[in-house]
């Protein structure tokens, strides 16, 4: 009796909303049922296929990538007994990326800074293949690295580390993330349609950005000037010399 009284009481509205439910589930039952006359193949064959061309193969074909001459661990180097007279590890780094007598900073250091330690091709350091590739190829003929740098920004851009570093006080790893913790290089990767390295404008072609050094684009900068109260350095001449 009560079962009668409650299936007769839901009814009116039980009616149409089930046979609703009937009707999408019989469509979608249809659908997965009979994958390739409904078209369910086609349609998931054809979003897995954009998905992999946009999310993969365009990425991939996108970048050039070029191995760095030689290895070179910031781990190492940076370690406090490797024999640079620095008690801080920001002073290790000025050490070899030294601000010069004007101001301007000096970048990677060239081949004689190297030498102040490797400075006999006939008796490395240490035990590893790279370093005694890094003496035969370069110390013993005293030729440069050609170094692939994933930071430089294009000709037209004014980055002066001064204004940064000393006045701004900002870390290193803010901008660069922990390149000097690293024992391996990474490829360099290059926009084709750009030429600007992977570094500047991001891992993610979608923009998103999850550490500040993800990526240094214009907006980068100035969103970075903003939060400090710098707007003043947001004027095109600044950046744009
Ligand atoms: C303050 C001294 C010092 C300076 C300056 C220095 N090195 Fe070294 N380097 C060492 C020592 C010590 C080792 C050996 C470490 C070990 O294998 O235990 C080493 C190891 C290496 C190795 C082999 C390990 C590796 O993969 O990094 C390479 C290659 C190398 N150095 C390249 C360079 C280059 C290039 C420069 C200049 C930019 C440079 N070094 C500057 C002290 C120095
Ligand atoms: C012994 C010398 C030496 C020391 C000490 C050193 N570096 Fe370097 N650094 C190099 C060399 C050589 C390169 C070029 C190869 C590379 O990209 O690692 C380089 C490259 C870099 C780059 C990449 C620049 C670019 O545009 O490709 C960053 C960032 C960097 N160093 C940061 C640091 C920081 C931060 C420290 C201190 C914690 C430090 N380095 C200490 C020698 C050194
Ligand atoms: C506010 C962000 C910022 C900070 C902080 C910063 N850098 Fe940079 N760094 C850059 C930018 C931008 C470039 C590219 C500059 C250019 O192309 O003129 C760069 C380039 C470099 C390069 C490559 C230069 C070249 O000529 O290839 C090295 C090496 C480097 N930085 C090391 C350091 C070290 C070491 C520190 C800490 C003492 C540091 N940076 C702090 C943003 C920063
Ligand atoms: C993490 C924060 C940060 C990022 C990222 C940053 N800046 Fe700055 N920048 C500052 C601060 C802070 C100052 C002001 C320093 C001071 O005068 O005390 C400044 C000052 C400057 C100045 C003025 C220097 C002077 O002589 O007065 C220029 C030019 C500049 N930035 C260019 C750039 C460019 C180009 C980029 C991107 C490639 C960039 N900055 C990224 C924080 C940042
Ligand atoms: C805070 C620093 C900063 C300011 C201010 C700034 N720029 Fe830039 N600009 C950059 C950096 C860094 C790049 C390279 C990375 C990129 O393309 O975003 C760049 C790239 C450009 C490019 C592309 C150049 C090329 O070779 O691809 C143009 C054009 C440009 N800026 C124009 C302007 C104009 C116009 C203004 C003023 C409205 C301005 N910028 C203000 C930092 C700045």
């Amino acid at each position: 009796m009560e079962q009668q009284m409650r299936s007769s009481g839901n009814s009116p509205k039980g009616g149409w909303l089930s046979t609703l439910i009937d009707l999408v589930l019989s469509y979608y039952a249809r659908i997965i049922s009979q994958p390739f006359q409904s078209g369910l193949v086609w349609f998931l064959g054809g979003l897995g296929g954009a998905l992999f061309v946009g999310w993969i193969l365009f990425p991939m074909a996108l970048y050039s990538e070029q191995t760095q001459p030689i290895n070179f661990s910031h781990a190492i180097h940076t370690m406090p007994d490797i024999g640079l007279d620095e008690p801080t590890e920001l002073g290790r780094c000025l050490h070899c990326h030294s601000f010069r007598n004007d101001g301007t900073f000096a970048g990677i250091p060239k081949l004689e800074t190297c030498m102040e330690c490797h400075d006999d091709p006939e008796s490395p350091l240490g035990e590893t293949a790279e370093e005694k590739k890094f003496l035969k190829q370069y110390v013993a003929n005293e030729k440069e690295v050609p170094w692939f740098s994933y930071y430089k920004q294009p000709d037209c851009v004014y980055f002066p580390h001064i204004a940064h570093v000393k006045m701004g006080k900002i870390d290193c790893r803010t901008c660069h993330g922990d390149h000097a913790k690293t024992d391996n290089l990474p490829l360099y990767k290059k926009n084709r349609l750009t030429k600007y390295s992977i570094n500047i404008w991001g891992k993610h072609i979608s923009g998103y950005k999850a550490n500040t050094w993800d990526r240094m684009k214009m907006d980068d900068c100035a969103e970075c000037h903003t939060k400090t109260g710098h707007e003043e350095n947001n004027a095109c001449f600044v950046c744009h010399k």
